[in-house]
């Protein structure tokens, strides 16, 4: 097969964009077959590259070479065409492409490539398995909606450059090989061939680095950044991921989320055409679990939770008098129309809360002819008439109850709520609702390594009222720290630092680490805090994430050129790998049979 060169052929167009205006000009396309139908006389191919497809016109009346030609052509072969855009006859138009109305009449015909038969089809009617799509993912990136989602991800990237820089942010590169950080993963360790036996850690963040910018003097500082985490992974995580990460001095909680708001009025427009007014609704942690039952509330509908102990506990309902004696409550959400929920969807419902960890769910729907449920004869009318009132439920409405420990009732009526939610279609594709969550606690006990653990980072201010309870009542200590939520997804999070030495001295101290240890582990830090660091404070939000949300994608992995798999794997390379034993010894490692 000869394979033609492009010689002083210039590409004058992209398969996506000729239109009408177009008829009759003269045009050189250039791409891949992507599908081809023979009739003979004529052969029409849809010619695609990343912009989209055109349909090009192979007729033995306009050009009897290039139609004999083309009789070799097979799928995702490389090809030039040098044609007259044409009109389509009417009627056979194609209203789903944008060059539809036209077509392109080959006059000559160059073939640039051809090709092993593909492991899928590209134009995937049928789908492949993912595996397989992972493993030849240069092509299953030849699809126009992947690029297209990288295309977006790009300018994302671009708008926030471009704001931040305006608004006075530096972006400084910090170290890959550095030492460990912690934001509550595992670390990818480097091992270190010239200090045999020692390794580098690939940041879980650039925490660390940024607050020494801040002592730096450096104010404003943010990077998009690779952050490196070994840990179990969802379709919401992948090992490495990218942050846009920040960091100001003189600034406090508010001098953050002025600038995330900012970023988020100016990125929603330029690429959604979507406004978003500001300031973002703020809720502390404590309200959010109690309200939503959970700490990254979808705000797309209301359907808050309402607490009914009160109400309930004189009631002669044993299962909840018996609950609520045990420090328990008794709370509930209302579901506009859900009458109508059959015995299975309550029964699917039942065991999404038993699931979770609640003992059950009791529900009541709300007849003409009053309460069905297997509540309705415990409960006297007055009570009936509480519960209905506060909950604002009418005729046609469901409620449905949990009795439990508050923090097990509000987990499942949170995952109710956003069961409820995606099978009422209340959170509208194409809308978005941030919110702020804030104050989340400083500490939490971990009950394998018996000790307090920062459930942000260790770095993060506890809020001032609360210091005296760290000694006492650490779990009662209330941080200094903000997520970003959008859509029911963290997008972000962040905290005002501690920025004097004998705070920070103090929490490490809450946090079980020994002197020694914190002198191993954090002297240069500690040591920096020493040399006039400044009031700051910063955030970090999970870009991906955000690109995933802007652009509908499903999983993280398609707004990731070359994303890791379940197993955190490189399908195209297939990294992790085995070394030589040369290698190894280089680095001074030998490896313990598994
Ligand atoms: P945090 O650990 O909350 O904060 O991370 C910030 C944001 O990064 C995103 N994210 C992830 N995205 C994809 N895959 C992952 N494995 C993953 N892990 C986190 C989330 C999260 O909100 N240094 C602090 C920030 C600061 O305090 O300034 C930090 O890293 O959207
Ligand atoms: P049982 O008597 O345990 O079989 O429960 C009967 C019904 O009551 C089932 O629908 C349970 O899910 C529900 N149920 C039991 N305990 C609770 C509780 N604490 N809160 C809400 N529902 C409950």
């Amino acid at each position: 097969m000869d394979i033609d060169t492009l010689k002083d052929w210039k590409r004058t167009n992209d398969c996506g964009s000729l239109r009408r205006d177009d008829i009759d000009r003269e045009v050189i396309l250039m791409g891949w077959v992507n599908r081809r139908r023979d009739f003979g006389k004529v052969t029409f191919i849809d010619l695609r590259d990343r912009s989209g497809l055109t349909q090009i016109v192979f007729d033995q009346e306009f050009d009897k070479t290039s139609h004999k030609k083309a009789g070799v052509l097979r799928n995702e072969w490389v090809i030039a065409v040098r044609g007259v855009v044409t009109a389509r006859l009417a009627g056979q138009e194609n209203p789903d492409l944008r060059t539809g109305d036209i077509e392109v009449k080959v006059k000559e015909l160059k073939i640039l490539n051809e090709t092993e038969v593909p492991p899928f089809q590209v134009d995937g009617k049928v789908d492949a398995s993912e595996n397989l799509r992972l493993k030849y993912r240069y092509l299953e990136l030849r699809r126009p909606a992947l690029f297209s989602n990288l295309a977006t991800r790009h300018k994302i990237a671009l708008q926030i450059r471009n704001l931040l820089t305006r608004e006075g942010f530096v972006e400084v590169e910090t170290p890959f090989l550095a030492k460990s950080t912690p934001e509550g993963a595992r670390d990818y360790l480097v091992p270190s061939r010239i200090t045999k036996g020692s390794f580098y850690a690939l940041p879980q963040s650039p925490q660390l680095f940024k607050q020494l910018l801040m002592v730096a003097g450096f104010d404003r500082y943010f990077q998009i950044v690779r952050c490196f985490r070994d840990e179990d992974l969802r379709a919401d995580r992948q090992p490495e991921f990218t942050q846009v990460d920040l960091e100001l001095s003189f600034a406090n909680e508010d001098g953050v989320m002025d600038v995330i708001e900012g970023m988020m009025v100016d990125l929603f427009p330029a690429i959604l055409d979507y406004p978003i007014s500001r300031p973002f609704p703020r809720i502390e942690y404590q309200n959010a679990m109690d309200i939503y039952g959970s700490d990254k509330p979808d705000t797309r509908f209301n359907m808050e939770l309402m607490d009914f102990s009160d109400l309930l506990k004189s009631s002669d309902f044993k299962v909840f008098t018996d609950v609520l004696e045990g420090g328990g409550v008794v709370k509930a959400l209302v579901v506009k129309g859900g009458a109508s929920f059959s015995r299975k969807d309550l029964d699917d419902l039942n065991r999404m809360v038993i699931d979770s960890g609640a003992k059950g769910l009791f529900w009541a729907k709300l007849q003409p002819d009053g309460w069905q449920s297997p509540l309705a004869k415990f409960l006297a009318p007055d009570c009936k008439g509480g519960v209905e009132e506060k909950l604002g439920a009418i005729e046609g409405d469901l409620i449905l109850f949990v009795a439990d420990m508050a923090h097990i009732a509000n987990e499942a009526l949170g995952l109710l709520r956003i069961e409820i939610g995606k099978r009422l279609d209340l959170a509208k594709d194409g809308t978005y609702s941030f919110l702020w969550v804030t104050r989340f606690p400083l500490l939490e006990y971990n009950s394998e390594e018996n000790r307090y653990v920062a459930v942000h980072h260790p770095f993060t201010a506890p809020l001032e009222e609360d210091i005296p309870l760290l000694a006492e009542r650490p779990e009662a200590v209330r941080a200094r720290s903000y997520d970003l939520v959008l859509n029911g997804e963290e997008i972000g999070g962040g905290s005002v630092r501690i920025h004097s030495l004998g705070l920070q001295n103090q929490i490490f101290r809450a946090l079980g680490l020994g002197e020694e240890e914190v002198r191993e582990k954090f002297g240069f830090f500690l040591e920096a805090l020493s040399y006039g660091a400044p009031p700051h404070a910063g955030i970090a939000l999970g870009f991906d994430r955000l690109v995933g949300i802007m652009v509908g994608a499903e999983s993280l992995r398609d707004v990731i050129a070359f994303p890791k798999t379940q197993r955190a794997t490189c399908a195209v390379t297939d990294a992790p790998s085995k070394v030589d034993r040369d290698q190894l010894a280089e680095l001074g490692l030998s490896l313990t049979p598994p």
